[in-house]
């Protein structure tokens, strides 16, 4: 295993989301597709890790097991749960929760938006509809508010996928599909719903300058999906196009953000043919996805070479595993090529590994990305080696 050094100030944590470990966020419009009758999903969230009512047992993990940041999701839903309707106990949930975090030393890294939102927004047409830019930054502008201490501020999680998602929900609503064009064949993601995509754009750079009018030293940015696109001989249209498609339209929209996130677990190589798969079926991870550890080095590569100087935080980054000792592995082959990555003269100013705890993946709890384990019925928790590992190289990291 290799020895893994950071610089001093270097933000070393770890990252989750509300719907994926609060629970019972009834108001929000996953609680609803996975309630919905014809529902495609597995299992619905229920109470998930119940970190609503236990975000400060996580907190006292996140400390003890030598991390220094801790990036956690305020959750729309709940802070608006109806048009212009306030929760200020939701505020004040999420104003302790970052309180918490400060106490105990920890950064707490603010996610405003990821992937769910209130069931009023998507009755009112999701992202689709032009006026979803003025409700985001309506929300925001009351959320900033609770962000004092706050150094580092995300807007909108994974754009891209947000994108991607709301095609797939909009053909699952029987409507047109003006995007069928914009597909690349093979490719194992559809394009991004265009009128959608369009105003999540707006929405964060709306939500930006209204962050920045109220909050000037905010640093804010938002997080993408890497999909870390590479070609053998024949595949480089294809790759570059698929690249451009999903990734690189909105890594250029971070060029006047103060930070931008970068979330990468795995890769994807085109060929001739298109969209090559050939690793061992069963050395895939719990997702399916290729073993890869390295892709977050080349994530932050490829992302550097779009984005130039604007610095960049490793947001997402992880496997799921129900082999404790891969992660590890994985981990350590990931930080390693963090690592070369700070020495070429990357500006790379933290990495937070997803995720703190065994979480609702979107669907099913089957596809465990946590160093700690949760009961599903008592909510224990169980610090897994690869924390404890993983978080004594965040002790060895000086503070700046
Ligand atoms: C998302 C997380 C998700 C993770 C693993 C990212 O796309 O931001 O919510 O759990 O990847 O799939």
């Amino acid at each position: 295993m290799a020895e893994h050094r950071f610089p001093p100030g270097f933000l070393f944590g770890v990252s989750t989301a509300a719907h994926q470990i609060e629970g019972a966020n009834t108001n929000s419009n996953w609680w609803a597709i996975e309630h919905h009758p014809s529902s495609h999903v597995a299992e619905p969230s229920g109470d998930a890790a119940d970190s609503f009512h236990r975000w400060g047992e996580d907190l006292d993990l996140v400390a003890e097991l030598g991390f220094n940041a801790y990036r956690f999701s305020i959750e729309w839903a709940r802070i608006e749960p109806a048009p212009g309707e306030l929760s200020y106990a939701a505020l004040a949930h999420y104003r302790a929760m970052i309180d918490g975090a400060l106490e105990r030393g920890i950064e707490p890294v603010v996610t405003l938006h990821h992937f769910t939102e209130p069931r009023w927004v998507t009755d009112a047409g999701s992202w689709a509809d032009a006026e979803s830019v003025d409700r985001f930054v309506g929300y925001v502008e009351r959320a900033v508010g609770i962000l004092d201490g706050v150094r580092y501020v995300a807007t909108i999680n994974e754009p891209n996928i947000l994108g991607v998602m709301a095609r797939v929900m909009h053909l699952g609503s029987g409507g047109d599909d003006p995007d069928r064009d914009r597909d690349i064949p093979t490719a194992p993601l559809p394009a991004p719903h265009l009128a959608s995509e369009v105003n999540v754009i707006a929405a964060h750079h709306s939500a930006r300058d209204a962050i920045k009018a109220a909050r000037p030293d905010l640093q804010v940015g938002w997080t993408v999906a890497s999909q870390v696109i590479s070609a053998v001989p024949g595949g480089e249209d294809t790759a570059a196009a698929f690249a451009d498609l999903v990734e690189d339209r909105y890594l250029r929209e971070s060029t006047g953000d103060d930070w931008v996130g970068v979330q990468s677990y795995t890769r994807n190589v085109f060929g001739p043919d298109g969209f090559i798969r050939d690793d061992p079926e069963d050395t895939r991870t719990l997702t399916g996805w290729e073993y890869w550890p390295t892709a977050v080095g080349e994530a932050l590569r490829h992302t550097a070479g779009i984005v130039g100087d604007v610095p960049m935080i490793v947001t997402e980054n992880g496997i799921a595993t129900d082999d404790d000792e891969r992660r590890i592995a994985y981990t350590d082959g990931a930080l390693s090529s963090v690592r070369a990555a700070l020495d070429d003269g990357l500006d790379v100013r933290g990495y937070l590994h997803w995720s703190l705890l065994d979480n609702y993946e979107w669907g099913s709890y089957t596809p465990t990305f946590g160093l700690v384990a949760v009961d599903r019925e008592t909510f224990r928790r169980t610090v897994k080696p690869s924390a404890r590992w993983l978080g004594g190289i965040g002790r060895g990291i000086p503070s700046a």
